[in-house]
């Protein structure tokens, strides 16, 4: 099929390289000239694993393209996704201006019958919205093109996002059964058979995305405040996560404690999911509290290593990791960098380590040190603070460290060291619910 897909962010390359790669003839759209430039010759503007060999792969072969052109993007496709941001706006709803920019410009340029593709996480109503203003632009050109507005979410995670692509559920939200259908033949064609497909309705579709992941930041909260009393009481989060986990209608997963959630979806989704409820007059009753427990996290965790430091103000302290999780160089919103920004406003020194996301961190922490590496990061400092799950730390030569600090105190806000080894080793050791 040709497909054009507007956006070239996370939920867009991906979906634009995984589609090419199964042979659909792609044509990726982008307002940014640079971005283009950079994808045209192959790199990625942004870190997730396999991407870019997928990226050049579909170039060389010739099912993908880049262009800044919405007209040769639009008429030269039977499917449109939309996959451009939606960050937040003052009032924490979804800014739609983007999406609204690319509407137009289908709305502008289209040729003959398109089903366009409501890709990016938008509110309940957004396609009916996506109709309306493509239906404006056609009556200005006296056009009259048929189309189908479709709602089909991302549910990729970022550092997973071609695994999840393959094997993530495909909700695909429609009024129009024909559109329905080509959208369902794209998704479960050839290997993909077996794919769980959901059909239903645009709005069910819209309010799925939303609710999934205010689900899941729910599920981080709740075992994130179980953590708290683990720590009172002196139980064990790990064991109580998985003992909990192991009943088949909670599931293990989403379970892991630690410094709270971040990232660019879990917190502006919850939050543009809590004004669309009060928008239709709703109350909102566990939602509302998913964020408050997020930043007690933090705040409990810094009390953490001021008590271990004696008061951290001109502490050196190590932060290892940036990112909001592990295998991404994406630190918005991470808790990593929250954390950091306390320690700094009570007068901590830093040093800061991660394997990739550095270069995204410099500019929130221009006068900070940004060291080669996590031990050099460590050298002479009061304390370590564990703030993103990299493999690679888990790894860390533990006695070499201890050499290297000038105190031994370690914070461990991912739970990725023993607390019985970190003790032998004499370590002052604090994590998250042990
Ligand atoms: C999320 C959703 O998982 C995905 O389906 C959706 O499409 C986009 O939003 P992402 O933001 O990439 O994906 O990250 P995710 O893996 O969900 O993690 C979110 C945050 O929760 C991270 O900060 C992570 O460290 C934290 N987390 C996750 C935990 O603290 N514990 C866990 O058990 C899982």
């Amino acid at each position: 099929m040709n497909i054009s897909i507007i956006g070239t962010g996370y939920v867009g390359l991906i979906a634009g390289a995984c589609f090419a790669e199964g042979g659909h003839k792609v044509i990726c759209l982008d307002v940014d000239k640079e971005k283009i430039a950079l994808l045209q010759k192959g790199i990625s503007p942004i870190y997730e694993p396999g991407l870019e060999e997928l990226l050049k792969k579909c170039i060389s072969s010739g099912t993908i393209s880049f262009t800044s052109d919405s007209k040769e993007a639009v008429e030269n496709s039977q499917i449109i996704f939309i996959a451009v941001g939606t960050p937040q706006n003052e009032k924490g709803e979804a800014n739609m201006c983007y999406f609204k920019e690319a509407a137009e410009q289908i709305g502008k340029h289209m040729n003959e019958y398109k089903i366009i593709v409501d890709k990016s996480t938008v509110p309940v109503g957004t396609a009916e919205w996506v109709g309306g203003i493509i239906e404006n632009e056609l009556k200005r050109r006296g056009a009259r093109i048929k189309f189908d507005v479709i709602s089909n979410p991302e549910f990729l995670a970022e550092g997973s996002a071609i695994e999840d692509f393959h094997s993530e559920r495909v909700v695909i939200g429609s009024e129009s059964e024909e559109a329905r259908k080509i959208l369902h033949e794209l998704y479960a064609a050839g290997e993909n058979e077996k794919k769980k497909i959901l059909l239903t309705d645009t709005k069910s579709a819209e309010i799925i995305k939303y609710a999934s992941n205010s689900m899941l930041a729910l599920r981080l909260s709740f075992i994130n405040e179980v953590s708290q009393l683990c720590e009172k009481v002196g139980a064990n989060i790990e064991d109580v996560s998985i003992g909990v986990g192991m009943d088949e209608r909670i599931g293990p997963k989403f379970l892991k404690a630690g410094l709270g959630y971040g990232g660019s979806c879990f917190p502006k989704d919850i939050r543009a999911f809590i004004s669309t409820m009060k928008k239709n007059g709703l109350k909102n009753g566990v939602i509302d509290r998913i964020e408050e427990v997020n930043q007690r996290q933090l705040e409990l965790t810094f009390k953490k290593i001021e008590q271990l430091v004696r008061g951290v103000k001109g502490k050196k302290i190590a932060v290892l990791g940036l990112a909001f999780k592990a295998n991404t160089d994406d630190a918005r919103e991470s808790p990593a960098v929250k954390i950091s920004k306390i320690l700094l406003k009570r007068g901590a020194l830093l040093s800061f380590f991660d394997p990739k996301a550095m270069d995204n961190a410099k500019s929130i922490f221009p006068k900070e040190i940004f060291a080669k590496d996590a031990y050099d990061a460590i050298s002479g400092c009061d304390a370590l603070l564990i703030a993103t799950d990299w493999e690679e730390f888990k790894r860390l030569d533990l006695k070499k460290i201890k050499s290297l600090m000038k105190e031994p105190n370690v914070i461990d806000g991912r739970n990725i060291f023993e607390p019985k080894k970190m003790r032998e080793l004499g370590f002052n050791y604090l994590s998250i619910g042990r």
